[in-house]
């Protein structure tokens, strides 16, 4: 399973890539707001910090918006994936620039027939957004199973499910059961990924006994 991290904030960011786990960074204009820096500015630092797939986010809601805007984040650099609304003007958008020969990512899917089409559309990425369908009281899991049987009916889709709105470490482990091939997580949830108290609890009971020992290694 592929990690990407869901942020704009570049701190952040390069202390997680030091991890050696990120294979990827997702934006979206929420997340530019609370950066509170210009868009393409965060945009080209974080191409420069991550080498593989960065999402971008068009704000056009026509198609003639959304395909000047995803040409024009697509110049910024080559490892830019364009991220599109699934309405049916993202659809469209999506079609054409996957022909172009852009990676697009197909944001806000809801249903599984929404990540049907969105294959069928030529996305690389689909991203089900599992946190919000859990806010109103769906099982948001229910719909990677779903995805991940679909398109495994399909070898042709080329798609990859992009499990997205992360709210714990648990839904990172249950997309990951399901099939995912990528989550992309918050930073605090990335963190939590590693962080275990009874990890903390014995590294430092290994010390203290180690310590009685009055050894070193390497150093004898
Ligand atoms: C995905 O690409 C989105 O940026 C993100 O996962 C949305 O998550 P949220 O529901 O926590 O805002």
């Amino acid at each position: 399973m592929k990690f990407f991290v869901d942020t704009a904030d570049i701190t952040e960011l390069r202390s997680l890539v030091e991890t050696g786990l990120v294979d990827g960074v997702t934006t979206n204009p929420t997340l530019i707001a609370h950066a509170r820096r210009q868009f393409e500015e965060v945009l080209t630092e974080i191409c420069a910090i991550v080498s593989g797939p960065v999402s971008a986010e068009v704000t056009a809601i026509d198609l003639e918006g959304m395909l000047a805007e995803g040409r024009h984040l697509a110049k910024i650099s080559s490892n830019v994936v364009i991220k599109v609304p699934l309405t049916v003007e993202g659809l469209k958008a999506c079609h054409i620039l996957a022909q172009e020969g852009t990676p697009v990512n197909v944001t806000l899917c809801f249903s599984a027939a929404q990540a049907l089409l969105a294959a069928k559309a030529g996305a690389a990425y689909i991203s089900p957004f599992i946190g919000r369908l859990d806010d109103v009281g769906e099982l948001g899991m229910t719909l990677i199973h779903q995805i991940v049987e679909i398109y495994d009916n399909y070898p042709d889709f080329k798609t990859e499910i992009l499990a997205a709105s992360i709210r714990s470490p648990l839904h990172v482990v249950e997309a990951a059961q399901a099939g995912a091939d990528v989550a992309t997580i918050p930073p605090k949830i990335f963190r939590q990924l590693y962080n275990h108290p009874l990890t903390d609890k014995g590294v430092a009971s290994f010390l203290s006994d180690w310590q009685k020992t009055g050894q070193t290694i390497g150093r004898d």
